[in-house]
């Protein structure tokens, strides 16, 4: 399967019924600790929007993807919502904010990548934002779904995090089975 699993209305479709139970709602209970509430926030590959749709409960949310087929989702389900197209590593934007959230999204990003993509967010960042993100945790890196999929450890988001970022906590928690996720709390440096 060729790598366009997020660009094709078929397997957008497919992703959106698949994954209509899952949330972030007990990640977002983590940032609500460290962000304060109205605080402006930054959406990193929305995808269906179910967080987009919580996060905004508390701040006020900018959603991105860089696939068409989400955005025009996004887009279709909440006319009001802010929406952006923006690839995870460029990030592309004069807009700048308190807080950067993403929710499995950046596993797919190979290791030069997410070096690239820290270092950006901490540029687009106010002074003392927080940023938010979850990994699958393991070792090394696979092709699934014709999706290129790197896993994470402790020690290996240490290692990319702490130059640009304070790393507040790195914990563990389970999506699907035991302790098969990483949620990384930080502060900007
Ligand atoms: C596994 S889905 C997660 C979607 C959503 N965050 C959720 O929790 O359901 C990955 C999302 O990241 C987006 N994505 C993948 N690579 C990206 C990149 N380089 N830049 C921006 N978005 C990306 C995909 O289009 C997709 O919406």
């Amino acid at each position: 399967m060729k790598g366009d699993y997020y660009k094709t209305k078929e397997s957008v479709d497919e992703y959106i019924k698949l994954a209509k139970d899952v949330n972030g709602k007990l990640l977002i209970e983590k940032l609500k600790n460290i962000l304060q509430y109205n605080s402006t926030i930054l959406e990193i590959g929305s995808g269906p929007g179910t967080d987009w749709e919580i996060l905004s409960e508390f701040y006020e949310v900018t959603g991105s993807d860089n696939s068409n087929e989400f955005l025009n989702h996004l887009i279709n389900k909440n006319p009001n919502g802010k929406f952006l197209e923006l690839d995870a590593v460029s990030l592309k934007t004069e807009m700048k904010f308190d807080g950067i959230y993403s929710n499995k999204v950046m596993h797919h990003l190979k290791d030069i990548e997410l070096i690239g993509s820290v270092k950006r967010q901490n540029e687009i960042l106010n002074s003392n934002g927080k940023i938010c993100h979850s990994f699958w945790k393991g070792e090394g890196s696979e092709i699934f779904k014709g999706l290129f999929v790197n896993y994470h450890s402790i020690a290996t988001l240490t290692k990319v995090f702490e130059k640009y970022f304070k790393i507040l906590s790195i914990e563990e928690y389970k999506e699907f089975d035991k302790n098969d996720s990483l949620l990384l709390l930080a502060t900007k440096k």
